[in-house]
């Protein structure tokens, strides 16, 4: 069981529990800007959770690596000699120093640039210069092995790695919702990562970017200039029809949906295979898709299988709970990394369909640039609110004033379908924002995965 620090007095559990206020619609401002709530998330969420790593294909051969971070601790995610993917925390046994610079490569050992500690690829110290001499062979090297995450583990390819090894399944950590999420990844056969991973620091809190995921409220406003260059069709980018799905320790996917008709539709043009809906033109493709002009491709038929009848209709934006985001205006999954309570580096990795021609593969590349990440006509918009809210929280009279998520409480019901999964269908709302921040309040509140299994809220039922 991981081992969390206490709380130092300035913060404790009722604390917690006065920021989010789920009957009133409110949070507290602190939330974004108080040091000692950071340093609880880092220890209570981010070192406990499963958190995304990467894609087996930028992986693919022995000793090729990829360096990721699990809250703020950096991690080596590497492939060692049987193939096995190992995540080793990129510190030396000895003083600490980072072994691995480079962001990808490949490698036989890690070799500690300060004095030459040598660690295979499993993270077993192979090496130790001086170990007869300056160590009299009285170093224990079996002891001073590299730290491992407690579990790894894939979902189809896409691995995550806990340091908790009491944390619960990748599986049953994704539950239903999670597992829909990432889905709308593999459920078009199979993927392929694109090489590098675009990356950009914005100085806002990490939560108020996963916030912003589920905001189809924003894109309006926010988004306006976009649209008036032509690059989204607001209409499309702002539909009415939106479902809510809520799964367990904070899963969500909230944004457009499908109706039931219009899914019965594309079902009977695809029939098992998507040959025939990829063949279409962009304008043909804009009578089955709810969004002119996005590059995923549309779910094949088979993908109901894999998502259940709900889950297939839901095309909004799924959260891995804390912050891995998969986009669904094309295919990549965005990270919203803890750097400090004011800064957050958002990673986009970017999969495209194996069997994509040359020239789509462009076309993709093409929009992609121009959404998201350091040149995303998106991004620069959103950034810069974000920012301003963060900044905001740092007042000491702003900071006293409660952010406002009303939008849609009480005001919808969450229906059953037959297969027994679970949706919200309605306007443009925050109840995905609502159930994210109450899940990291449980989160913060639990002193270890037994507390959380036995605290967290189930998936929502009723009025809500
Ligand atoms: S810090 Fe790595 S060998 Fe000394
Ligand atoms: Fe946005």
């Amino acid at each position: 069981m991981l081992e969390t620090r206490g709380l130092d007095g300035s913060i404790d559990e009722d604390m917690i529990s006065a920021l989010i206020d789920g009957e009133q619609g409110t949070i507290d401002r602190r939330i974004y800007s108080d040091p000692e709530i950071y340093k609880l998330e880092l220890q209570r969420i981010f070192a406990r959770a499963w958190n995304f790593m990467c894609h087996e294909s930028q992986i693919p051969n022995p000793g090729d690596y990829f360096i990721n971070y699990i809250g703020e601790d950096q991690v080596i995610v590497v492939r060692d000699e049987n193939g096995t993917v190992q995540v080793l925390l990129n510190t030396c046994r000895h003083r600490g120093n980072a072994l691995c610079r480079a962001e990808q490569g490949n490698a036989k050992s890690f070799v500690c640039s300060y004095h030459g500690w040598n660690y295979g690829l499993d993270g077993t110290l192979l090496n130790v210069p001086g170990e007869t001499h300056f160590y009299r062979d009285r170093i224990d090297k079996a002891a001073w092995s590299l730290v491992k995450a407690a579990q790894v583990d894939h979902y189809k390819g896409f691995y995550f790695a806990t340091l908790d090894p009491s944390a619960p399944s990748l599986h049953d950590y994704l539950g239903e919702v999670g597992r829909i999420g990432m889905e709308t990844m593999t459920a078009q056969g199979e993927v392929v990562a694109v090489d590098g991973v675009q990356k950009n620091v914005i100085d806002c809190n990490w939560k108020i970017a996963v916030d912003n995921l589920f905001d189809w409220y924003h894109v309006r406003i926010s988004h306006g200039s976009a649209a008036k260059a032509g690059f989204v069709n607001l209409r499309m980018m702002m539909p009415m029809e939106q479902m809510v799905m809520l799964g367990e320790y904070g899963h969500a996917i909230g944004g457009p949906m499908l109706s039931e008709a219009h899914q019965a539709e594309i079902d009977k043009l695809s029939d098992g295979e998507r040959a025939e809906i990829n063949a279409l033109s962009d304008e043909e493709r804009a009578k089955w898709s709810p969004r002119i002009g996005e590059r995923r491709p549309l779910r094949p038929k088979a993908a109901a299988e894999a998502m259940g009848p709900v889950g297939v209709r839901a095309t909004g934006h799924p959260n891995i709970f804390p912050n891995s985001w998969i986009s669904t205006r094309a295919m990549q999954i965005s990270l919203r990394l803890p750097k400090g309570p004011f800064e957050t580096e958002v990673w986009w990795f970017t999969f495209m369909p194996k069997k994509y021609s040359e020239a789509e593969r462009r076309a993709a590349m093409k929009f992609i640039r121009l959404s998201f990440g350091p040149a995303g006509l998106l991004e620069q918009d959103d950034g810069e609110n974000w920012s301003q809210s963060t900044h905001a929280s740092q007042g000491v009279v702003g900071q006293t004033y409660p952010h406002n998520l009303q939008m849609g409480l009480g005001q919808d019901e969450v229906l059953e379908d037959p297969s027994g999964q679970k949706r919200i269908e309605t306007h443009v709302n925050e109840h995905a924002q609502r159930w994210t921040y109450k899940c990291w309040a449980e989160w913060l509140r639990a002193k270890d995965w037994d507390e959380l299994k036995k605290t967290r809220s189930p998936s929502p039922t009723g009025r809500i």
